[in-house]
C-alpha cells in the first residue's frame, strides 16, 4: 500500500496548503497481550455501542480486508462526520475525520508486541485554517480523554482474549482484518472437551451459576423441570456470558457485542441437545458435556451484512436476525 509515511504527515499537511495550521499530540500506553488480540479490539466495530458507547449511530459504507469507512453521527443532532479507517500494514493504523469540513483530525494508530507486551502510540494531528487554532488546543485535549477512558474501558475485552488464547482458546476471525473482526457468527473454537459429567444435584432452583470444567465453563439454570445450559464463553468473541443480562424467551445477552445466545434446555423428557459447538446429556443429578464431535468447526457465516448502529435498544433489531442465523446452524449440526 502507498501512503504517506507516518513521520512526513506534519509537513504533508503544512505544505498542503500555506493557511493551514497542524498541532500534533500523543497517547501512550504499554498493554500485556498480543498483537493480533490488539488489532481485532482495534478494527472491531460491534462492541463500540456497548463498551465505549462512543457515538448515537454509525453506518458502515464499505469494507474491505484493509479499510472501512463509516458515516457516524455524534449526538442526536444531525452531526455526521465520515471516518476512514485504513491498517496500512500489521500493527499501523490511519484513522481519518473530517469535522464540519472545517477541521481533520488524522489519527495514527501504531502497536509494537515485544514478550506479550504491546506498546500502543495514538498520535493525532489536527488541521485546519489557521483561523481555527485556537480549536487545537480544547480538541486535543479531548482526544487525549477520550483515549484514556477508551483505553480503560477495552482493558476487560483484551485481559479476558489474553486469558483466553493461554487456555487454548483460538478464534475464527484469526487472522484479523476489517472484514474478520467483524464477523457475526460462532466465532470461538473452543478448547477439545472429551465427555464430562458436571454435578448439578446441590443447584439452587431459578439461580444462575457457573460450573468450571477444565479449560471451559458453562452457566446452568434449574428452571421448572427443566435445565438451561450455555458456555459461559461466548460463541461470538469470548465475551463473558457469565456478565450479560439475562432475556426472555432462556436467552442471554452478551455485554461485549450485544449478541443474544438460547440455551439449551435438557429435561428428562428430552435428556439430549446441542448447540454452539457442545453437545449435553442430562442423566441422574449429572450432565454429560462434551464437543469432541463440534471443536474444530466453528459456524462462521461467509458474507456477513455490513452493520447499521443505532443506539443498544435499536440494535436488537439486527441482533435478533444473527440470533436466528446462529441457532439455525448449531441446529444443523445435530
Ligand atoms: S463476544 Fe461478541 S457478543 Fe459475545
Ligand atoms: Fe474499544
Amino acid at each position: 500500500m502507498k501512503h504517506i509515511k507516518p513521520e512526513t504527515l506534519e509537513k504533508a499537511y503544512q505544505t498542503f496548503s500555506p493557511h493551514l495550521a497542524v498541532t500534533k499530540d500523543s497517547f501512550e500506553i504499554d498493554v500485556p497481550n498480543l498483537l493480533p488480540d490488539m488489532e481485532w479490539n482495534h478494527m472491531d466495530q460491534l462492541h463500540r455501542p456497548y463498551i465505549h458507547q462512543t457515538y448515537e449511530a454509525s453506518l458502515r459504507i464499505a469494507v474491505g480486508k484493509d479499510f472501512a469507512v463509516s458515516l457516524t453521527r455524534w449526538q442526536r443532532i444531525p452531526l455526521f462526520i465520515t471516518i476512514s479507517d485504513i491498517r496500512i500494514k500489521p500493527g499501523l493504523y490511519y484513522q481519518i475525520m473530517t469535522i464540519a469540513g472545517l477541521i481533520v483530525v488524522h489519527l495514527v494508530i501504531s502497536m509494537e508486541e515485544v514478550d506479550k507486551v504491546v506498546h500502543l502510540k495514538i498520535e493525532w494531528f489536527i488541521t485546519s485554517h489557521k483561523w481555527l487554532k485556537f480549536l487545537h488546543k480544547p480538541l486535543s485535549k479531548k482526544f487525549y480523554k477520550l483515549n484514556t477512558r477508551l483505553q480503560k474501558e477495552d482493558h476487560q475485552i483484551r485481559a479476558r482474549r489474553y486469558e483466553l488464547r493461554n487456555k487454548g482458546y483460538t478464534f475464527a476471525s484469526d487472522p484479523v482484518d476489517y472484514l474478520t473482526s467483524n464477523t457475526i457468527g460462532c466465532n470461538t473454537i473452543y478448547p477439545a472437551l472429551s465427555p464430562t459429567l458436571i454435578d448439578i444435584k446441590d443447584l439452587q432452583s431459578n439461580q444462575l451459576t457457573k460450573f468450571s470444567v477444565g479449560q471451559h465453563s458453562f452457566l446452568i439454570k434449574k428452571q421448572d423441570n427443566e435445565y438451561l445450559i450455555w458456555p459461559a464463553v461466548c460463541p461470538h468473541e469470548g465475551g463473558d456470558l457469565s456478565k450479560g443480562k439475562t432475556c426472555d424467551h432462556h436467552q442471554i445477552q452478551c455485554p461485549w457485542h450485544g449478541l443474544k445466545f438460547t440455551a439449551v434446555r435438557l429435561s428428562m423428557q428430552e435428556p439430549r441437545a446441542a448447540r454452539y459447538g457442545f453437545e449435553y446429556r442430562l442423566t441422574d443429578q449429572k450432565i454429560e458435556v462434551t464437543n469432541s464431535r463440534f471443536h474444530t468447526t466453528p459456524n462462521h457465516l461467509d458474507d456477513p451484512p455490513l452493520p447499521i448502529y443505532q443506539k443498544k435498544e435499536s440494535l436488537e433489531f439486527f441482533h435478533e436476525n444473527e440470533r436466528d442465523v446462529l441457532v439455525t446452524q448449531s441446529d444443523q449440526d445435530n
